[in-house]
């Protein structure tokens, strides 16, 4: 299958899969080093890192592979202004920007050719950061891990919404797990996809074995979003505490192995 799509040709990878920026997860060099080489796109989170860190497993990433990578930067992080400054000075190819606008830091990044993913989740902010010039969107729906968007729109619909309100590449993230779900994805006019917990399992990924036990062990039911009353930008998902008594994941791919 020739998986070239915009998102291939515009960040020089192979496959059209960005591993997500997750706090924790991937504020390390091994996951994103080992999902470059294998021809996704490997990025590291910045968010909890001490600016010494980031430096430090950017440099590991460089010294082990020549395949692209980039850095995840919430840019309403208090230390954001600094993260920007490392992606910079270590000459990061290309930054995952989240949580913020792009238009006060742009035009610095484009000077150094850096490439810009901005993960929106709205037709009217795709708009607004296509128009500031980013260079593709990542559009992620309430199905996200992590701090997904407020407004409770499936990726679905958010999906479909932003490939039509934009011209530029569109990389589609949220409950996205496996082949399946990456070939919806791509019928719905994305050009590539973001998966987070899907890679939160692996061995490379910085999270205690407890916590991917608890996620393997979850069913589709076993996730809750906190904080939604109380603040609108601001909520999380997360594995619920207690597991359901629905199929968990481990038993759905017992089950596809056998077929
Ligand atoms: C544990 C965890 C931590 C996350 N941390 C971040 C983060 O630091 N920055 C960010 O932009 N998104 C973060 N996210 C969201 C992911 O980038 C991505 O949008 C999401 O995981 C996609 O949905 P999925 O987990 O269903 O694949 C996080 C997600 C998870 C699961």
């Amino acid at each position: 299958m020739n998986f070239s799509t915009r998102v291939t040709e515009l960040l020089g990878i192979r496959y059209p899969i960005l591993q997500a920026g997750m706090s924790w997860a991937s504020s390390n060099a091994e996951l994103a080093l080992a999902v470059s080489r294998a021809g996704a796109l490997g990025v590291i989170a910045a968010g909890p890192m001490y600016p010494d860190a980031l430096r430090a497993a950017i440099r590991t990433v460089k010294e082990r592979t020549d395949k692209p990578f980039a850095v995840n930067v919430p840019l309403y992080n208090p230390r954001a202004a600094v993260f920007l400054d490392v992606v910079l000075e270590e000459r990061v190819p290309i930054l995952v920007a989240s949580q913020g606008g792009p238009k006060q830091h742009l035009p610095r990044f484009k000077d150094h050719g850096v490439t810009w993913l901005h993960v929106t989740a709205s037709p009217e902010h795709a708009v607004k950061a296509e128009a500031a010039g980013v260079d593709a969107v990542i559009a992620v729906g309430t199905e996200a891990g992590g701090h997904p968007p407020p407004d409770e729109i499936g990726t679905l619909v958010v999906v479909r919404a932003v490939v039509k309100a934009v011209r530029i590449p569109v990389i589609a993230g949220g409950g996205i797990a496996d082949g399946a779900g990456i070939a919806a994805m791509l019928c719905l006019g994305a050009d590539g996809v973001q998966l987070g917990t899907r890679f939160l399992l692996t061995p490379e990924s910085n999270l205690h074995r407890a916590y991917k036990e608890r996620a393997l062990a979850a069913g589709i039911a076993d996730t809750t979003l906190v904080g939604r009353a109380s603040c609108r930008s601001a909520c999380s998902r997360t594995i619920s505490p207690a597991p359901s008594s629905r199929p968990s994941e481990r038993a759905l791919l017992r089950r596809n192995w056998r077929r």
